[in-house]
């Protein structure tokens, strides 16, 4: 949730750490803070707020030091301040440590530290790991700062990705992780850390993405890597292909919108390579026809907007491979107990593939003996590495906090999914599965004309703008996408929203119906698209605010809706990928004419690694 960046090498560190903060800047943004080795020690700049801030501060310092670390924090122990933002220093000020996870034994350790003497100056969890340092050097005097590092986390229960910089050893920095990532990247001008690789690939694309345990000492010269034995070991250099421009606007006014318009790109990336010879090929699932076939039942585990592909999955893996398919947030999964046999396969999705929960779901589900499949948008991400086998979304680096092209690349990669388990069991014939394919290709087209014309969607925006609340409703496909309607409107806009299956109105939520109150309903063309007229009617009967999304030609609808936004014709089954993309822009509409940050809403991070 935390960012953390580093540097050492021909250049002043304190411009690239403040340039890989902003990058990184969406992962947490409540305070921000860098630390860089000056000719008189090291120097600790925070501030509470955003980077930019940081960067203001930093501006009245004269910082030419060519080694430094820095970090952009995501509050979890201790409140957003100046005090609490890292990097954390020693008692004796000569250490600096920037972390990113949760340090779970910290209150025993920082008893322990005080009652020996040490002065906490923060409420955090990762100060704990600074004094520890300073304690492995008191006791080990002539260690090098990776060795005190490694008895350092001998100590620590939890999650961690850490960097630390020491003036016993000017032009180092060391890092390692636990459940946390960190990229490690060597250019011709020194040598680059971060929690994510957008911080590093401006200076390299090559980079090692370390793993649990292993540690990483940085100089201007390069790198060298060991384990937590201290034994040398050999990286292996990871390509990132995604540009580097993913990280710039590109003339959009926010990432939000930039990356809603990146869609078509996403469903084309995602499914290219994907048919060979009429049949659908998913080879990184390492699973054969004859094991896909035996699979009996289906756990999707996912949170939040990655749940919500889970729920579209489930109609389409049930309606096509009939199998049944319980869809649950990962957060409540890790604590049931349920049903799991060897003919189980368990689909995790997480587009930043670290969120602790599902990863925590993942490792459960593992070990009571299920298969599992992981859907990612990170290459080598925690849930890349520990699922079985692996689907790319292609959707590149997501930098808006809300998801919206990551999701369209899980809808996509999980309809390959249950495409491929259709025709593992024969449910799907080769010609139905060339068909299916061809449709699904088609959507890029269908959602590249929903982009080109969005005047529908800002009218119907400006009806909300006011609302207190709003109710999104549609039923089967309908009612997962209204889900994701919902979500994407309450993140961003802070407008309350609720979403419902359009036929349980009647058992509740019609009360809150007012004059004005928005309805906004998927009512596209499927089975139960009458249904949803008739809930619709009951709304209007109630003075609701009535906007539609409704398939183009439909145009008895005008009837009763006070907006209408008509989207191409689709089969039911991929009507999510296309009527998901105005329910993203109507909420950033919403958002941006409400005067909200679109890109970084407030209390979220894109990355939830804690539980
Ligand atoms: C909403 C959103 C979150 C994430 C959720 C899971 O727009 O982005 O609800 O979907 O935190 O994150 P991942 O997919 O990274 O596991």
């Amino acid at each position: 949730m935390c960012g953390i960046v580093g540097y050492t090498g021909e250049k002043a560190a304190a411009p690239v750490l403040l340039d890989g903060l902003a990058k990184l800047e969406y992962r947490g943004y409540d305070s921000a803070g860098i630390a860089v080795l000056e000719k008189e020690g090291l120097q600790v700049v925070r501030r509470r707020g955003k980077v930019a801030e940081l960067a203001h501060t930093v501006g009245h310092f004269d910082l030419t030091g060519t080694c430094g670390i820095g970090h952009t924090r995501w509050a979890t122990h201790g409140r957003p301040s100046e005090a609490n933002a890292h990097p954390h220093a020693s008692c004796a000020g000569d250490i600096a440590v920037v972390h990113n996870g949760i340090i779970e034994n910290f209150a025993e350790l920082r008893e322990e530290l005080e009652g020996r003497g040490h002065v906490f100056r923060s409420e955090t969890d990762t100060e704990v790991v600074s004094h520890l340092i300073e304690e492995a050097y008191v006791a080990n005097p002539d260690i090098s700062l990776v060795e005190a590092l490694r008895l350092a986390c001998t100590r620590l229960v939890g999650s961690y990705g850490l960097a630390v910089t020491c003036e016993r050893e000017p032009g180092v920095i060391v890092v390692t992780r636990q459940d946390m990532p960190i990229i490690i990247g060597v250019a011709s001008d020194g040598a680059y850390v971060a929690s994510d690789a957008i911080a590093v690939i401006g200076a390299t694309r090559d980079v090692v993405l370390l793993a649990d345990q292993q540690y990483a000492k940085l100089t201007p010269e390069g790198a060298e890597y060991t384990d937590e034995r201290g034994r040398a070991i050999e990286p292996q250099l990871t390509h990132i292909s995604w540009d580097v421009d993913v990280a710039e606007k590109g003339g959009y006014p926010d990432f939000m919108l930039k990356e809603i318009y990146e869609q078509p790109r996403v469903i084309r990336d995602t499914l290219a390579g994907r048919l060979i010879g009429g049949r659908l090929e998913i080879d990184e699932l390492d699973m054969t026809s004859e094991e896909l076939n035996l699979v009996d039942r289906v756990y999707v585990i996912a949170c939040g907007t990655s749940y919500h592909a889970g729920l579209i999955a489930k109609e389409l893996i049930e309606g096509w491979a009939r199998i049944p398919t319980e869809v649950e947030v990962a957060s409540e999964f890790r604590y049931r107990n349920p049903i799991i046999t060897p003919t189980t396969l368990v689909v995790a999705v997480s587009q930043s593939g670290e969120t602790a929960d599902t990863l925590a779901a993942i490792r459960d589900a593992r070990i009571k003996g299920a298969r599992v499949f992981g859907i990612t948008n990170v290459l080598g991400s925690p849930v890349a590495r520990e699922s079985d086998g692996v689907i790319y979304t292609k959707a590149n680096k997501e930098i808006a906090v809300a998801s919206t092209k990551s999701f369209l690349g899980q809808i996509v990669s999980l309809t390959l999914l249950a495409m491929l388990l259709a025709q593992a069991k024969g449910k799907l014939r080769m010609n139905q599965i060339r068909l299916l394919f061809r449709e699904l290709a088609d959507t890029a087209e269908q959602v590249e004309q929903i982009l080109a014309d969005t005047s529908d969607i800002q009218k119907a925006a400006t009806a909300c703008v006011d609302a207190t609340s709003a109710l999104f409703i549609g039923r089967g496909m309908g009612a997962a996408i209204a889900k994701e309607g919902a979500l994407k409107l309450k993140e961003i806009s802070y407008l309350h929203a609720e979403a419902y299956a359009a036929g349980e109105m009647k058992h509740g939520p019609i009360a809150l119906i007012e004059d004005g109150f928005p309805v906004i309903a998927i009512a596209t063309d499927s089975p139960v698209y009458d249904k949803v007229v008739s809930n619709l009617q009951e709304s209007k009967a109630r003075g609701a605010c009535i906007i539609v999304i409704a398939t183009e030609g439909n145009e008895h609808i005008r009837e009763l809706a006070d907006y209408v936004i008509y989207i191409p014709k689709v089969r039911d089954g991929f009507s999510a990928i296309t009527a998901t993309v105005p329910l993203q822009l109507l909420a950033r509409s919403i958002a941006v004419m409400r005067g909200c940050n679109v890109d970084q809403p407030r209390n979220l991070a894109k990355s939830v690694t804690v539980e």
